[in-house]
């Protein structure tokens, strides 16, 4: 497949043609929706669009979905209103969009790959077009991030939303865990405005406002058998170390601890790690950039932009999504007290879902050029990307191919999350056209990114679909020559 050259002035032009149109649609007093992904990614983007929004007085609705179906699009055309705004979704689905919403004004900011190219009814913001890297440079809340600034300066304020998007979809996947890209781009507006900051230093969830044992055991990426999610555990392993986990009576956290100190505990569990079979890169992933958001308190979950995507993530996954989009325009208080209850529940059932895997035999089977997870009965399907992606990032089980994860969902329907672990090569690899093409030879829909994608299809057809990407993912191996 030929590369699109990499153009920033046509970028920026697509940028500002259809802020332009939303705030042409907002001053008019047109109504508005906003449908965005479930993922932490999507709630900051919905939350940067609906703040822009907002602060324009527009008549406003925000709307989220695990993915875009023939059921949301009917429910979309019924409803009155005439102008429909996707962030972090719609580029795989601009056909049906186009033919199925021909009265709406539709917008798309996205950064998954666009499955057939951009019809002309559509107006669609996407850094692929333009020889971006969608998956590695810029998420769904740094595309919204471009449109609402350009929509007005005063949005700059929203850059650390579109830090904690990029966050919450991994693309800090560099060396020391840096952005790159336009995401660095968007950290500098963060910083610049005050907002941030960045610091080297161990990253583990709540670095400045928990103890350190807990935050040792909020800390899943990597998710670390034995300790994630084990406060217990992790308290015994801290003791042991002779690390003083307390001043008079508070707990310490990470940050109040001395280098000498933080250099001891990052090299027992590198050798904790080590011996789990974990590659030295992953362990490597534990020291890094860590994003602070200045202004917020020190003791809520807000602070760590990675706690903070943590915490959209768990809303999202736990059906409260409403709860996280609050969160990102602004909302504290009681509505903060019922989001970091809905983290609690989320790592609670991450946990038991890991335990049930890694101690449950047959659950994973080996393939020819696959490894199948499958979850059938007992993954909820909100959780399975969260799953597949543990999973394929740390060293848990070596993968050295592609993985499969599935489960049941409603209607009668499979959920599929595909991811290409890190440990092996990709970039040649394309999971996100493989489960497209895949999933349409059974009436199913699929798409998303070279490195993880997802999928649903009906149930019935699960077998002979595994056997559709096994073999896609051979033959795409051979014409590779990888
Ligand atoms: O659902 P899951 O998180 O496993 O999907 C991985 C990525 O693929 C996500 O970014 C998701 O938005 C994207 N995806 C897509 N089209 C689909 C299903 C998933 O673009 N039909
Ligand atoms: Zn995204």
């Amino acid at each position: 497949m030929a590369e699109t050259p990499r153009s920033l002035k046509d970028f920026d032009l697509s940028i500002k043609k259809a802020s332009k149109i939303v705030i042409e649609q907002a001053e008019t007093g047109q109504k508005i929706k906003i449908i965005s992904h479930i993922d932490a990614d999507g709630l900051a983007a919905a939350s940067i669009i609906g703040k822009a929004l907002a602060r324009k007085e527009a008549l406003l609705t925000i709307q989220t979905c695990k993915q875009i179906d023939d059921r949301l699009i009917q429910e979309l055309s019924a409803e009155e209103g005439s102008v429909i705004i996707f962030t972090d979704l719609g580029s795989g689905s601009l056909e049906a969009l186009k033919t199925k919403l021909p009265k709406k004004e539709v917008l798309v900011f996205d950064h998954h790959q666009p499955i057939n190219g951009a019809p002309s009814t559509i107006t669609q913001v996407n850094p692929h077009l333009h020889g971006f890297d969608g998956s590695k440079e810029i998420s769904g809340a740094g595309v919204a991030y471009l449109a609402a600034k350009s929509m007005d300066k005063k949005n700059v304020d929203l850059a650390p939303l579109a830090v904690i998007g990029a966050l919450g979809d991994a693309q800090d996947k560099n060396e020391k865990r840096e952005l790159v890209g336009f995401n660095k781009k968007i950290l500098k507006d963060a910083t610049d405005t005050g907002l941030m900051k960045t610091e080297k230093d161990l990253i583990f969830y709540g670095r400045e406002t928990r103890p350190i044992h807990k935050a040792l055991a909020y800390t899943t990426n990597p998710y670390i058998p034995g300790l994630s999610g084990k406060e217990d555990n992790c308290l015994g392993f801290l003791v042991n170390l002779g690390i003083n986990l307390k001043i008079e009576d508070r707990w310490k956290s990470i940050s109040d601890l001395t280098v000498k100190e933080k250099q001891k505990i990052f090299s027992e569990l590198a050798k904790f790690l080590s011996s789990k079979g974990f590659t030295n890169n992953i362990t490597l992933s534990l020291i890094g950039t860590v994003y602070t958001l200045v202004n917020e308190d020190r003791w809520i979950p807000l602070r760590d932009a990675r706690e903070y995507s943590s915490l959209l993530n768990a809303c999202g996954r736990m059906n409260k999504s409403g709860i996280g989009i609050a969160i990102g325009m602004g909302s504290r208080g009681k509505i903060l007290e019922e989001a970091q209850e809905v983290l609690i529940n989320y790592k609670k059932t991450l946990s038991e879902y890991m335990d049930w895997l890694t101690n449950t035999p047959k659950v994973i089977e080996e393939l020819e050029h696959l490894y199948v997870i499958n979850g059938t009965g007992v993954i909820n399907e909100l959780m399975l990307s969260t799953i597949a992606s543990i999973v394929s990032s740390n060293g848990l089980f070596n993968y050295s191919k592609p993985i499969l994860a599935l489960t049941s969902a409603e209607n009668g329907m499979i959920k599929v999350s595909g991811r290409i672990s890190p440990h092996i090569s990709h970039g040649r690899l394309n999971f996100g056209t493989i489960l497209h093409n895949a999933s349409s030879k059974f009436g199913g829909k699929g798409g998303g990114h070279d490195v993880a994608a997802g999928a649903k299809l009906p149930q019935e057809c699960t077998n002979e679909f595994i056997r559709v990407v096994n073999q896609m993912v051979g033959a795409s191996i051979q014409e590779q020559g990888m």
